[in-house]
């Protein structure tokens, strides 16, 4: 029996996961469930944002479901102690350096994005993030400098084998789409990027059916509103992944529509999957939330880590038909709420 273990974290973590969770359990695959606190969830239990039984978890299992961490209450605690230091912590302990983040337009959502219509139609792509590695990892600290003025630093680097692995699922992800790969970085002014560029440049060799492109990361953000359609795949780095990520979100009409897979690379590794999005401490508790980003997080799931290919399609479909039928949270301009969409999904499947 498949172990999938349940991190709900903070603020609307707890309550899309739910529903994400609902929506596994109504497919009836014979799967056990067990949740561990994580985040401010669990600083508040344990004194420490990712407890060791938490990692446990997440290691035994054979995939991970997360929700959402962060708390604006726990901004001022040194950095090892704050939620989002769980996540960071726990991507790098399950060596989770590719970040699969979909950005696709349902039917009928068209009007739920605030670029026009005729922009956002055909929009489907995928980012391919590296997740372990880039100024998120890199030495920071603060210090005085030589003016007695206060400085914050935080370095950034790649090494080539952590390039050449990402850039490797990026060219692997367009094979099986529309064969274009467009890779993000910002060679003009960093040395950082300028490696992540030759490296990409030296496997595409291996690539010869896969269509190359190198792009400016400001320019890519420009071109994310003026023709976000033309994009297939995306590989780029830790930040500027994070960035046009949140992005594209809103080609595709809300934040709370992206999911994303966080995976390893080896065979039957387990990974994690969780939406793009936070914990929206703006909305946590009100029933919200769009609970449509974890239910593809869970579809992720079963493609990536379970191999059920099958249900993963049934769980798209039954979001599709959910938003085809007229379900809608607020951030698409409706008016149910979190556990009303997940109802009209679980409905669908049927
Ligand atoms: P956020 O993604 O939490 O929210 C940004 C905006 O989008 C808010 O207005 C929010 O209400 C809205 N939103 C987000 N998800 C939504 C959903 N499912 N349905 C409807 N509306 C939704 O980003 P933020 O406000 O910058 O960050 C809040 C906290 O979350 C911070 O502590 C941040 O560090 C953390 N964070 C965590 C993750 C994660 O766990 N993966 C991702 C991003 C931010
Ligand atoms: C995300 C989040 C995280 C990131 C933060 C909370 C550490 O923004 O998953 O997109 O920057 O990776
Ligand atoms: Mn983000």
């Amino acid at each position: 029996m498949p172990l999938i273990a349940v991190l709900p974290g903070d603020g609307i973590g707890p309550e899309v996961t739910t529903q994400a969770r609902r929506v596994l359990e109504a497919l009836d695959l014979g799967l056990s469930f067990e949740e561990a606190p994580v985040g401010g969830a669990a600083y508040l239990q344990s004194g420490r944002p990712l407890p060791p039984e938490t990692v446990a978890l997440a290691k035994r299992a054979d995939a991970v479901l997360f929700g959402a961490i962060g708390d604006p209450r726990f901004e001022a605690l040194e950095r090892r102690l704050r939620p989002e230091a769980a996540l960071l912590g726990i991507r790098r302990e399950l060596g989770l350096f590719a970040n699969i983040r979909p950005a696709k337009l349902f039917p009928g959502l068209e009007d739920a994005s605030p670029l026009k219509a005729e922009v956002v139609a055909g929009l489907d792509l995928v980012i391919v993030r590296e997740l372990t590695g880039d100024v998120y990892f890199g030495e920071k600290g603060r210090r005085t400098n030589q003016e007695g003025l206060r400085q914050g630093y935080d370095w950034m680097g790649y090494d080539e084998g952590e390039v050449e692995r990402i850039a490797r699922i990026g060219f692997e992800t367009a094979r099986k789409r529309r064969r274009k790969l467009c890779s993000v970085d910002k060679a003009n002014v960093l040395e950082t990027s300028q490696l992540w560029r030759d490296v990409v440049n030296e496997l595409s060799t291996e690539y010869p059916d896969v269509h190359l492109t190198h792009m400016y990361v400001d320019n890519a953000a420009m071109q994310l509103v003026r023709r976000p359609a033309e994009f297939d795949v995306i590989v780029t780095g830790n930040l500027f992944g994070d960035i046009l990520s949140d992005q594209a979100s809103m080609c595709a009409g809300s934040i709370g529509m992206l999911p994303s897979a966080s995976l390893s690379g080896g065979s039957g590794a387990n990974g994690m999957y969780e939406p793009i999005h936070g914990s929206a401490p703006d909305i946590a508790g009100q029933g919200k939330a769009n609970p449509c980003a974890a239910i593809l997080s869970a579809a992720m799931l079963l493609r990536h880590s379970l191999e059920n290919e099958a249900s993963a399609q049934r769980i798209e479909a039954a979001v599709a038909q959910a938003l085809v039928g007229g379900a809608r949270t607020p951030d698409l301009g409706g008016t149910h709420t979190t556990q009303q969409m997940g109802d009209a999904v679980v409905q669908a499947l049927r």
